[in-house]
């Protein structure tokens, strides 16, 4: 069966979206593209500077762009930033483009995954209690994270116990020759 044109990974911040796909990637053959990291090379600052200087709405463009750019190729696996799939043009781009699976993280988990580099994640940095604010948004994003087709529990898992369970689902889901995937 043919394997979906891409792999891309949504979820919350500290969700493991990209030490997944980076394991994933080599699995696959793939290539690996993390989304913050592609908008941090074209605008030469890091997200959370974006978010400072040029604004939410215009690092949001930028990623609609990017999600244009990405789903127009094949053979990537591509970890999203937490808020790409919020939008619904990307969204439909997204399913479209790929094997959509969503990377599933309890509160606490990402608390202590995010922490120790809060200044990397603006809209937790900005907030008075952060893990308040996980919660909030969280939840507020719920529903639309549930639109994934496919949903993997991350808590109390490592990157590799993640990455070897979704590379069973995508043979599920497209069973394929991994040698031939590797060519
Ligand atoms: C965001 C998540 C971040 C980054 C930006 C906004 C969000 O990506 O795109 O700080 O709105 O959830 P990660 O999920 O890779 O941390």
């Amino acid at each position: 069966m043919k394997t979906p044109a891409n792999v891309i990974l949504i979820g919350f911040m500290g969700s493991g979206k990209t030490r997944v796909a980076g394991l994933l990637s080599r699995k696959l053959g793939f290539q690996f593209l993390d989304m913050d990291r592609l908008i941090e090379e074209k605008e030469r600052m890091p997200v959370a500077d974006i978010f400072r200087v040029k604004g939410e709405d215009f690092f949001r463009s930028l990623e609609r762009d990017l999600v244009r750019e990405l789903t127009s190729k094949e053979r990537q696996v591509i970890a999203t930033g937490g808020g790409a799939w919020l939008d619904g043009e990307n969204r439909s781009r997204l399913l479209a483009g790929g094997w959509c699976a969503w990377l599933k993280a309890g509160p606490e988990q990402v608390w202590d995954r995010v922490k120790a580099r809060l200044s990397e994640r603006p809209i937790l940095a900005a907030a008075p209690d952060p893990i308040l604010k996980i919660r909030e948004l969280m939840e507020s994003r719920r529903i639309a994270y549930e639109m994934a087709p496919v949903h993997i529990e991350t808590d109390d898992r490592t990157p590799e116990e993640v990455a070897e369970e979704l590379m069973s689902r995508l043979s599920k889901d497209h069973p394929f020759d991994l040698s031939e995937l590797q060519k």
